[in-house]
């Protein structure tokens, strides 16, 4: 009896680590795993930490979106070392190579306290975040709870600009959000990528981050695990809006905004009449510029919601041209 205790003890971490999703991360930099106790659960958050070549106090965070992992942000962490910064990229709980527990009360402040966690494991007392997409509005939260950490704030096509339930979404039970996610195949995820993210328009090189993610979802009981994380996760940026809180941002903060992008939570299962109010990001992008106080917008006139990847060398000018005047 005692014996199978011990077995059990000694595989049970294992089955939490081992991922048999498929997918590689940078080769050059080892992907690590925090360990952290939250909701009565051991949870393993995967994440890279990338020093550059010379000694810097200087961090960013980058935190991933929805339909997306910490090795989306390779360009632009290659770009930062290059720049002299320290980078950090977790997956957050639920995502890619992290823990997908099979319960968990997801809310954007418990993600933003999980990776304050990390920082706190790293020593990093102060870091630029960077956020994409529901990063974004995850890097939100993270500087409302944290402005002591937070320095600078960067916004790539954050979603929660609107409170979408506030403008008619219904709500959707979390066993409907599941059964879309289960759905989830190549087709389905390039078609809403291409109208969302670029613009109507389609390159080979994006079909990575469509195959990593469908990787994902068919990764067996893992990949359960992912849709149904990812339901949940729905449900939380449905019902946690940022939006009122914009002018309580005490971080320097930058919004990098393609203004062709139409992303709102809920869009799909929602009536005609209130699609057709969500998700403009050429109103979006000035509306919450002019709550942050201090903030800057850039806008990407013709780009969507991954600017960052739609025309990398304009997005990172922009990037590092305000990082660098900012210090
Ligand atoms: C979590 O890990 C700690 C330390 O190893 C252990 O004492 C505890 O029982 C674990 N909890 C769960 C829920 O597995
Ligand atoms: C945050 O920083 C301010 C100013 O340095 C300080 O007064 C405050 O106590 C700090 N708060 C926390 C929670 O560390
Ligand atoms: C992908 O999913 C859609 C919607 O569920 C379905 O109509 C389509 O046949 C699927 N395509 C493939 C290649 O499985
Ligand atoms: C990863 O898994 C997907 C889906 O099961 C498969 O199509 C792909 O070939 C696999 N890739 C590798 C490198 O094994
Ligand atoms: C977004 O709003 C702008 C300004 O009101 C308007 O000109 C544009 O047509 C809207 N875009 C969409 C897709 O509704």
């Amino acid at each position: 009896m005692r014996s199978i205790t011990y077995l059990l003890a000694f595989l049970l971490p294992t089955f939490v680590l081992c991922s048999s999703w498929n997918y590689t991360y940078p080769k050059s930099w080892p992907v690590k795993y925090h360990t952290l106790t939250s909701q009565r659960l051991n949870l393993s958050m995967a994440y890279m930490d990338i020093q550059p070549s010379s000694p810097t106090t200087s961090t960013v965070v980058l935190l991933h979106g929805k339909n997306f992992c910490g090795a989306t942000w390779e360009d632009t962490a290659r770009r930062l070392l290059a720049h002299n910064y320290r980078v950090v990229i977790p997956d957050q709980i639920g995502f890619c190579k992290s823990s997908k527990p099979s319960a968990y009360q997801f809310s954007l402040q418990q993600l933003a306290s999980n990776t304050r966690s990390l920082l706190q494991a790293l020593e990093i007392p102060q870091a630029k975040i960077l956020g994409h997409s529901m990063g974004g509005m995850l890097a939100t939260r993270f500087a409302l709870m944290y402005p002591n950490i937070t320095s600078h704030l960067i916004l790539t096509n954050p979603i929660g600009l609107e409170d979408w339930k506030a403008l008619g979404v219904p709500w959707r039970a979390i066993d409907l959000s599941y059964a879309d996610e289960l759905k989830m195949n190549y087709t389905t995820v390039r078609k809403y990528q291409q109208a969302t993210y670029y613009v109507n328009t389609w390159k080979s090189e994006y079909d990575v981050w469509v195959n990593m993610l469908v990787s994902l979802y068919r990764s067996g009981d893992e990949g359960l695990a992912f849709a149904y994380n990812m339901a949940l996760t729905t449900d939380a940026v449905l019902t946690q809006p940022v939006v009122d809180e914009f002018a309580l941002v005490k971080a320097k903060t930058l919004l990098l905004i393609g203004t062709k992008d139409n992303t709102a939570i809920g869009k799909a299962w929602s009536p005609p009449e209130v699609q057709a109010k969500l998700g403009n990001y050429s109103i979006l992008g000035k509306e919450t510029a002019s709550k942050i106080p201090g903030s800057e917008l850039v806008e990407f006139e013709d780009l969507g919601h991954a600017p960052q990847i739609q025309d990398s060398e304009r997005y990172h000018a922009a990037l590092f041209e305000w990082l660098d005047r900012m210090g």
